[in-house]
């Protein structure tokens, strides 16, 4: 007899005499009836246990967080909440737990408690349902590549080179912290470090994506990127997974109908296979917002949200436009945001962005054409020679979840950008060259992976969405 997942037993439509299933013990109700999970979904089988046919001492061990072997017949089931059930035949206990300081009890506990217990909090259905669909998220995108003739790349985690130029990143280095070999000058002797060079985790995997881009036609990486930035918000982290696409002979336009076309098809494919765990999460909000004053509760359900996102086009508004709107909305002329937009040039903070899409547009929003000096070097200047090819995608309740661009191709441009913001051509060799042996316009885009996952699943910390957050002071588990 093999073992059944407590999925496969509550999908059968027929009896079944012999059946077996192991999992962890959710509640033990009146001394007959176990909820039983093993975390294929997130219902519960019920097993009905006859008291009398067991042994005392071996029903005392059947609590809450211990991990059980059943075998029974599995029927129609008698009460109500459930289309089958479990009548138990054998009962071994495979794992005890203690019903004193097992952690999850069956009561609600708080995210914040969940998140110091992070190694047992997939066993709550709220995270398990979470983890499932992060799991649902991550096949549908490589789904979509796969289908979309893309080759997946893997990127290096430790790099020489800063790819967003902002510098905040981790540095790697086997050097001793205490006495490292230092330069005639004091400074730190890198020569004599493991790679013989300066290195840092990741920022992104852009740059060499482009590598690829330029001899496969059509890439993406899909893996954790490292920020040092001392965030400390609902949406940082410091360890994040990025998807990056990159793709040559493609220009701006392009790439914002590749991010808009991948999102809603990553979201329809959770829409369609993980309904029991998204209608769990969409109740859960639910009771959530009822907590909140009347003004601030969503109108829509989460999904709803979901649908609206996949079967409505994103409004695609550029930077200019935006400022305007922004110059002249009514909680920056009554000075209600911390920072007031005063003229073109400036720097979109999260809560113009959150303006944008949640109060006037409603939708998601693609804003295109960004001020050169505040956007990365490697994006393409326009003809007017202050703007570049870059995209943001806003979300509402997110902010942004992706960043992107058209790539500058022209070696000369490139150059001369690199030199203004002083970084180096030596280290960037590389990267130029894709400049030099057969440039073409290409472009590509990064989508953090757990803002999708918080769309996706209604929660509102990222810390929630990933297994174990880094974030700073916090590297446990
Ligand atoms: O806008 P970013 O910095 O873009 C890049 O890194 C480009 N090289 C991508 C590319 O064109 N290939 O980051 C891309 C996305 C953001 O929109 C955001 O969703 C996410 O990565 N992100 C973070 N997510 C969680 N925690 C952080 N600290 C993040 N920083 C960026």
């Amino acid at each position: 007899m093999t073992s059944k997942t407590v999925a496969e037993l509550l999908s059968q439509e027929v009896t079944l005499q012999d059946v077996t299933v192991k999992g962890w013990v959710r509640t033990f109700r009146a001394n007959r009836f176990i909820a039983l999970n093993d975390g294929s979904t997130i219902n519960n089988i019920q097993c009905v246990v006859d008291f009398e046919n067991f042994d005392e001492a071996t029903l005392k061990r059947v609590t809450t967080g211990a991990a059980i072997h059943i075998t029974g017949e599995l029927v129609e089931s008698q009460g109500k909440g459930q289309s089958v059930e479990i009548v138990v035949k054998t009962l071994e206990i495979l794992g005890d737990s203690d019903p004193e300081t097992y952690p999850i009890q069956p009561k609600k506990h708080s995210f914040e408690f969940l998140r110091e217990n992070a190694h047992l909090r997939t066993r709550t259905n709220t995270f398990s349902a979470v983890m499932r669909l992060r799991s649902s998220l991550s096949f549908a995108v490589h789904k979509y590549f796969n289908e979309n003739g893309f080759n997946y790349m893997h990127t290096p985690i430790i790099t020489g080179s800063d790819a967003e130029g902002a510098g905040e990143m981790f540095k790697v280095s086997n050097l001793d912290a205490k006495t490292p070999p230092l330069k005639e000058d004091g400074s730190i002797n890198y020569k004599e470090d493991f790679f013989g060079k300066e290195t840092n985790l990741t920022v992104s995997g852009q740059l060499e994506a482009e590598t690829y881009a330029m001899s496969l036609g059509k890439v993406y990486t899909f893996g954790p990127t490292f920020r040092a930035e001392n965030s400390n918000t609902t949406r940082h982290l410091a360890e994040f997974w990025m998807i990056e696409p990159e793709v040559a002979f493609m220009d701006l336009d392009g790439n914002m109908d590749l991010a808009e076309d991948f999102m809603k098809s990553v979201l329809s494919y959770v829409l369609e296979h993980n309904k029991a765990d998204l209608e769990f999460l969409d109740k859960r909000l639910l009771d959530e917002e009822k907590t909140k004053p009347q003004a601030e509760r969503s109108e829509m359900s989460l999904i709803e949200k979901i649908n609206f996102v996949v079967e409505n086009n994103f409004k695609r508004v550029s930077y200019t436009e935006a400022i305007d709107i922004l110059k002249n909305c009514k909680p920056n002329k009554k000075k209600k945001f911390n920072y007031i937009i005063e003229e073109w040039g400036a720097d979109l903070q999260s809560e113009h962005e959150r303006f944008l899409v949640e109060k006037h547009f409603k939708c998601p929003v693609i804003l295109f054409d960004y001020p050169a000096n505040i956007k990365a070097f490697y994006m393409r200047l326009n003809e007017d020679g202050k703007t570049v090819r870059a995209m943001d995608i806003l979300f509402p309740g997110i902010g942004e979840m992706v960043g992107g661009s058209q790539r500058e191709e022209r070696l000369d441009v490139l150059k001369e950008k690199m030199k203004a913001l002083d970084i180096s051509e030596e280290e960037l060799w590389w990267y130029l060259d894709l400049r030099k042996y057969g440039s073409a316009v290409h472009s590509g885009f990064g989508l953090g992976f757990e803002r999708l996952v918080m769309f996706a699943t209604g929660m509102g910390n990222i810390r929630d969405v990933i297994p174990f957050p880094r974030t700073p002071q916090n590297a446990e588990f």
